[in-house]
């Protein structure tokens, strides 16, 4: 068996015309502002990216730069004076952050309304309460968007096992899977590094969702032949002199998986095209819903 790779791309680009449609029929010009502390270089190449992908909806960005040696408190009067500026739509900030400052209480000075990321304690209430209203984590939203593409994929009343319980991806994603809507009714199992016999929950699973971090983890004796695999980890390496992306997703998996994302080019493209559709639809509330 070779498995059917599921592209991210045609996925993305879906959205990428919504966006742009929506944008052109409202007059508006979103705008993307990201608060990054201190020297952050995993940032800057992922908001270099956001950029380009902006650019090419017709959405603005901008960087909020503090100084690493920034306060909380001092960071708290950023977002929130982020929060009140009428002519930025989405906010987000980069983590991590420095020692000594907590995460939460800074992500939850986050207006909802400008919450495109999803990550304050009201939008992740509300994705566990099954609202569609607020945003979900783009990541979690971005697998649902490519399970959703096609109904061979649809999880109602599949096992699912979702490798990580991160706040980002693994945790609303297993609540947007196990939710009473459309795209969800499926029975999730989370795992995390204190789960024991983790290849037998992943062997037992119709689809598993990798977001752990470890290159090449799930290797094919964990999947059950057929199964859906969806790959979210992102492990920069250098091959034959060029940078490109490994994911937790053993390649082998592609002779006993029956679907299977790639990476690059799987869940990572969707996430920023999930992004920037929450970035319009904060822009232009009531016309556009966020993606979940
Ligand atoms: N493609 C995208 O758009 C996108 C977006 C976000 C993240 N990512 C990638 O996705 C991966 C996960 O990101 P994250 O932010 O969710 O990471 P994270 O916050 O570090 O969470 C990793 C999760 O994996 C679990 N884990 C670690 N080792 C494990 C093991 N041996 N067995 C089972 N579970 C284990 C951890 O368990 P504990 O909770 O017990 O520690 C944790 O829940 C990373 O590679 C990241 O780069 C990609």
């Amino acid at each position: 068996m070779s498995a059917e790779m599921l592209r991210g791309a045609p996925v993305a680009s879906a959205l990428r015309k919504q966006v742009i449609a929506v944008i052109e029929a409202n007059k508006v010009q979103p705008c993307l502002a990201n608060i990054v502390v201190g020297e952050n270089p995993a940032a800057g190449s992922y908001l270099d990216s956001l950029d380009k992908a902006a650019s090419k909806r017709g959405i603005a960005t901008r960087r909020l730069k503090l100084d690493e040696a920034v306060t909380q408190d001092e960071l708290c009067e950023a977002v929130v004076e982020a929060g009140r500026n009428q002519s930025i739509h989405g906010l987000m900030i980069q983590f991590p952050l420095p020692q000594g400052i907590e995460r939460q209480h800074v992500t939850d000075l986050i207006p909802s309304a400008r919450d495109v990321d999803g990550l304050t304690t009201e939008s992740l209430g509300a994705v566990l309460a099954g609202s569609q209203r607020h945003t979900a984590p783009a990541t979690a939203a971005a697998v649902c968007e490519i399970l959703a593409s096609d109904e061979r994929l649809d999880p109602c009343g599949r096992t699912v096992t979702v490798v990580g319980r991160s706040l980002v991806v693994g945790r609303p994603l297993s609540a947007m899977l196990t939710a009473s809507l459309p795209g969800g009714n499926a029975t999730v199992t989370t795992c995390h590094s204190r789960s024991q016999n983790l290849a037998e929950h992943t062997r037992q699973a119709d689809i598993v969702v990798m977001a752990v971090g470890r290159r090449h983890m799930l290797t094919p004796d964990m999947v059950k032949p057929g199964a859906i695999v969806i790959d979210v980890g992102t492990h920069p390496v250098e091959r034959d002199g060029k940078w490109t992306l490994d994911g937790d997703v053993h390649p082998d998996v592609e002779g006993v998986a029956g679907f299977m994302t790639p990476v690059p080019g799987g869940v990572g493209i969707v996430t920023t095209a999930v992004l920037m559709r929450h970035v319009a639809a904060a822009a232009c509330p009531g016309v556009m819903k966020p993606a979940w």
